[in-house]
């Protein structure tokens, strides 16, 4: 089964092998989990979270889940509070993610989580999901495994009409046998809360705001403290001018003018650009195309001044 240069293998070691390899070149890949199939790629690198966006065409950025092998691995990148272990140790491997305080010294670049200080993981019980973390050695991020706009994928199939031509490889084993999203419960606080419900009924309710009903629409996104002006060709007097291509700035988010670093470095940038002594930032103009829509959609969100 191929479309276009997306070559789709049955699960094996040679697959998984194989998959590893396009991970730790940087590459998306397509692989089932027990929920749905993931688009995964290596969460500590900031381009191929980057790619993910490109291939599922998403015209905004939204922090997506880290799949870890076991709980040791959650433990390396975010702190678990005593609640937090209790339901880690119930449900993992399974279809629960925990939104967590990242852990300071994590290998996460700030894409992965859009910027905030929390963090979404999940130990995924798939054997596919399960070797690939394995065989790369990498935390992978993984939304799911469909184009933006369109329903999750439950098979090899749908991923490929989905995604085909825009990825290079998918792992097919058959459908996945929950077939619906895991569930999210925040573990951040005092209290824990249900940010999405799923497969697994914690006897929570859906707080009220903590609506994230779909991809794209949580409401608390990491936004810069200080005024945002896009467009800009030229920094004001007290602006920090964000470059792009021709537009130098104080830093760039890509001298070469391309759209997967600009993606790559775009959360870094603001937190840098927050924490400068300038009273207003700036930003060249990002072209309205590919990546760039999603770059110009988290802009514009910031520029609104919305609620952090
Ligand atoms: O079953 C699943 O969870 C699948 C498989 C592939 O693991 N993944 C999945 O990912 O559904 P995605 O990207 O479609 O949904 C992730 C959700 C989004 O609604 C996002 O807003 C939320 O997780 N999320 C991620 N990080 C978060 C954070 N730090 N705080 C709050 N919500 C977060
Ligand atoms: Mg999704």
């Amino acid at each position: 089964m191929t479309a276009s240069n997306t070559r789709v293998l049955p699960f094996s070691d040679e697959s998984i092998a194989e998959a590893a390899r396009l991970i730790l070149a940087g590459e998306p890949v397509a692989v089932p989990t027990e929920t749905v199939y993931g688009l995964a790629a290596d969460a500590t690198n900031a381009e191929a979270v980057a790619r993910i966006y490109a291939a599922k065409g998403r015209p905004s950025f939204n922090p997506l889940i880290v799949h870890v092998s076991d709980i040791a691995a959650a433990e390396g990148l975010a702190e678990l509070n005593a609640d937090a272990r209790g339901l880690a140790e119930r449900y993992w491997p399974g279809p629960l993610t925990l939104v967590l305080p990242k852990r300071d010294d994590a290998p996460l670049p700030s894409i992965v989580t859009a910027g905030l200080p929390t963090v979404a993981i999940r130990v995924p019980g798939h054997p596919t999901m399960q070797g690939l973390l394995r065989a790369s050695g990498r935390p992978l991020a993984a939304p799911s495994a469909n184009a933006s706009g369109t329903i999750s994928a439950t098979r090899a199939e749908h991923v490929l009409k989905s995604l085909g031509g825009r990825i290079p490889f998918v792992i097919d084993a058959g459908p996945t046998e929950v077939g619906l999203e895991s569930t999210i419960v925040a573990a951040d606080g005092d209290q824990l809360r249900l940010l999405r419900p799923g497969p697994i009924d914690l006897g929570l309710s859906l707080a009220t705001g903590e609506k994230v009903q779909a991809p794209g629409m949580l409401e608390r996104h990491y936004a810069p403290a200080k005024p945002l002006r896009l467009d800009a060709t030229e920094a004001l007097s007290q602006e920090y001018l964000i470059g792009f291509g021709p537009v130098r700035g104080d830093a760039s988010l890509s001298t070469t003018g391309d759209l997967v670093e600009a993606a790559a470095r775009l959360f870094d940038l603001l937190h840098q650009a927050d924490a400068s002594d300038a009273q207003a930032i700036a930003v060249a103009p990002i072209p309205a195309e590919g990546l760039g829509l999603a770059i110009r959609d988290r802009l514009r969100r910031a520029a609104h001044r919305e609620t952090a």
